[in-house]
């Protein structure tokens, strides 16, 4: 409780002092960050995906800029789990905040086997899955886009963990709800959402895709924000798990959209690389924002759009 006011919010097991935190991909493994913001006033930190074997990612080009966003393919360069435990957890366990690691596979198998790695090293709170990985026993089909893949990932993760499991969902679906209530009735404990919608940028001079060999990417950044916010919106009226909204937040006034239509946290992603302090901003923001609106408990601002 801050000056009578109740920033905290709940995810499965984790108890957060805020709702505010990065998205996977756009803040490194925290230390990064370090030099620009206090890591500890973070509800909690979001590590880049973490693979059974190190990736070195897709070929250059990466990321394109286009109006409002940019497309971007990394390929889940990571270090792989092991170098992960090793190199990156010292520092990040004596942070204050919970770590929710992001993880990915390529098989069923591989994603078990990351989580059970991850299940028992300290400081570890949360495995956010990112079901956006192709799946090679299906000849490269996304586990997020068939209902029975994202199930059997969640249902083989939650037999070797029990921490508190967030299953991250692709908008690239006609009917998300159909891939929450997969998620929910394999185990999750909560969902985020959005990743990337699949896009294309092409140089018109040159004839080419921006991203050159991998053509297209994932679109993020702000001109996300309408679509994430319906999508949090249909999955929180169809589930009852937690929900953490991402996709085009910059600022308080994004996050509480989010929020509004039923996210109990949200994740800034693309707008840590144009404003490293944009999470510290909206964190004070939303603080502000409840005192001009006298709403004492954050969770009560949880779904609550006014029809
Ligand atoms: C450079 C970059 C790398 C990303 N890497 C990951 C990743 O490793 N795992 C993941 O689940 N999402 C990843 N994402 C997606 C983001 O976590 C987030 O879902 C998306 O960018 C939408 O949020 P935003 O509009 O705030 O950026 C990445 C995004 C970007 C821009």
């Amino acid at each position: 409780m801050k000056n009578g006011y109740e920033l905290t919010t709940t995810i499965g097991k984790l108890a957060l002092q805020n709702a505010v935190m990065p998205a996977s991909g756009t803040f490194g493994y925290a230390i990064e960050y370090a030099p620009f913001i206090d890591l500890n006033s973070l509800g909690a930190i979001v590590v880049k995906c973490i693979t059974l074997k190190p990736r070195m990612g897709s070929y250059p080009h990466r990321l394109a800029e286009v109006p409002s966003g940019t497309v971007s393919t990394i390929g889940l360069q990571n270090v792989g789990v092991d170098r992960f435990i090793e190199e990156k957890m010292p520092y990040l366990r004596q942070l204050k905040p919970p770590i929710i690691v992001n993880i990915g596979g390529q098989t069923v198998e591989e994603f078990a086997e990351v989580a059970s790695r991850l299940d028992r090293v300290e400081g570890v709170g949360a495995l956010e899955v990112n079901v956006s990985c192709p799946n090679v026993k299906k000849g490269g089909m996304h586990f997020g886009t068939d209902p029975d893949a994202t199930y059997q990932v969640i249902k083989a993760i939650r037999q070797e963990t029990d921490l508190t499991v967030i299953t991250k969902l692709t908008p690239n679906v006609t009917d998300i709800t159909e891939f929450a209530k997969a998620a929910v009735s394999a185990g999750t404990d909560a969902l985020s959402l959005i990743n990337a919608p699949l896009a294309m940028a092409i140089d018109i001079e040159t004839r080419k895709p921006k991203l050159g060999k991998n053509i297209t990417g994932g679109l993020t950044g702000p001109a996300l924000k309408p679509i994430g916010v319906r999508m949090v919106w249909q999955v929180a009226k169809a589930v009852r798990v937690p929900i953490i909204g991402i996709g085009g937040i910059t600022c308080a006034e994004d996050a509480l959209e989010y929020v509004i239509a039923g996210a109990s946290a949200v994740q800034i992603g693309t707008y840590n690389l144009i404003d490293p302090t944009s999470l510290v901003k909206t964190i004070e923001g939303i603080k502000a924002y409840m005192v001009r609106k006298k709403i004492t408990h954050f969770k009560n601002l949880v779904k609550s759009l006014e029809l």
